[in-house]
């Protein structure tokens, strides 16, 4: 017998995360720069830019158009524009027309110089590399945009960092690029996004005025409205029949703007990720509502581990029976594999426990004063039946902790209290 540790080798190691499968189809479809092929919910939206960029097909050069998108964060409005954009220079080509969409970030470029290098960069003009002064540059862009016959929607996304760090001037000097020559082929039009309408205010009169007069809302998104943009991404990146439908309808009842969430897509779709790459980390063929729990608590910015050490310190002073009845309720989800359970079905697990652990349960009333009172610590959440449920009852949920870490630390103490005794 050798008396060596064997290792495993390097190259088994990798063939083994290689091989293993996977619930991804295309994970990168669930990624922020990703586009998908159509977006539920903005359709309005869509229709009001093809509405007010109309001219641009019927009689281009005639005007400069300015357009104001603006909502919270993570609600389309940056796919929308960029979507728009795709898809209506199309449009332009079949007809003849040379439009050219170009998407700055000016979280990144904030100054004139930067936008004015993004426009070159995107429509290849060989620009002197010195010499000439972000105006002079851009003054140059449109010389080149006439002698090539081209015409360019340009949006301004973030466009309140350029404000902040170009001024007010800056944004007027794009946006009103054809006041002083009226007689000029206006080849630039604007789209602007921001966050709200106050952004408005740091521009002065005549520039918000102009904004104000071509604008598009978005709306946070509601738990229904998520779910179908959250089933549309979940087809796209997960092989068939991977993701359980509680998954999805959970993600959407957290985010969603009805149910007291921000009603933000990007942050849903993030959820759902995370949940299908803890299901990966376990070798999991199904993404459960468990592994969504652990996601949710690694992106509430809580590392599991230290999130249950807050679980402990809330449950550490329970009553004996509260602890008994909040175990049941982790047993009573644990078996249904449900986001809720009604609590009925809480009260006969309870019951178990209390035969278990030799207690002798308690009545009605007190259980659900138990119930109350660790809904009240945020522990568990209730909601009444409706729908898929048969009669109206409480029903029951945990959502923000693993649950197999929490039925451990609560049984443990569950023992130490009846052990005493
Ligand atoms: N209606 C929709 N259908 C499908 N996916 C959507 C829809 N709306 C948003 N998304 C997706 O949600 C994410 C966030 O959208 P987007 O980046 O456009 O938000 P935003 O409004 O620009 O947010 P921010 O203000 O933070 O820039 C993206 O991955 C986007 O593809
Ligand atoms: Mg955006």
């Amino acid at each position: 017998m050798s008396e060596y540790k064997k290792f495993v080798g390097t190259e088994e190691i990798i063939e083994g995360v290689l091989s293993k499968p996977s619930v991804f189809k295309a994970k990168e479809k669930l990624y922020p720069e990703y586009i998908p092929p159509s977006l539920p919910y903005r359709e309005e939206q869509i229709r009001l830019l093809a509405q007010y960029f109309k001219p641009l097909l019927y009689s281009p050069g005639s005007i400069s158009q300015r357009v104001f998108l603006h909502g919270p964060v993570g609600v389309g409005k940056t796919v929308t524009a960029r979507t728009f954009g795709n898809v209506f220079t199309l449009k332009a080509k079949s007809k003849g027309i040379n439009l050219q969409y170009i998407h700055v970030n000016c979280h990144r470029d904030r100054t004139v110089y930067n936008v004015v290098m993004e426009i070159a960069k995107h429509l290849r003009i060989p620009l002197p590399q010195r010499g000439l002064s972000a105006f002079e540059l851009y003054a140059a862009i449109l010389e080149y945009l006439e002698d090539n016959d081209i015409y360019v929607i340009l949006a301004l996304d973030e466009f309140d960092y350029f404000v902040k760090v170009s001024g007010s001037d800056a944004l007027y000097f794009f946006i009103r690029t054809y006041d002083e020559y009226p007689e000029y082929t206006k080849r630039i039009s604007f789209v602007l996004i921001g966050r709200s309408l106050t952004e408005l205010n740091s521009l002065d009169s005549a520039t918000s005025s102009y904004l104000l007069r071509h604008m598009i809302a978005f709306k946070p998104y509601t738990s229904k409205e998520l779910k179908d943009i959250l089933k549309q991404r979940m087809k796209l990146a997960f092989w068939e029949g991977t993701v359980e439908e509680d998954v999805i309808s959970a993600i959407a009842e957290i985010v969603g703007v009805d149910k007291g969430g921000d009603g933000n897509a990007r942050a849903a779709i993030e959820l759902l990720l995370r949940a299908g790459e803890a299901a990966d980390y376990e070798g999991s063929p199904r993404v459960t509502l468990e592994h969504l729990r652990k996601a949710y608590a690694s992106l509430a910015g809580i590392e599991s581990s230290s999130y249950m050490i807050i679980a402990k310190d809330m449950i550490l002073h329970l009553p004996l029976h509260e602890l008994l009845i909040y175990a049941a309720a982790i047993k009573a989800l644990k078996r249904s594999g449900r986001q809720y359970v009604r609590i009925g079905d809480v009260e006969s697990e309870y019951e178990m426990l209390c035969e278990i652990f030799g207690e002798r349960s308690r009545g009605h009333t007190q259980v659900y004063e138990y119930i109350r009172d660790l809904k009240q610590r945020g522990l568990i959440d209730t909601k009444t039946s409706g729908k898929g449920y048969r009669g109206r009852s409480t029903l029951i949920g945990i959502f923000n902790v693993p649950l197999d870490q929490l039925e451990k630390e609560v049984l443990k103490l569950i023992e130490q209290y009846t052990h005493k005794r």
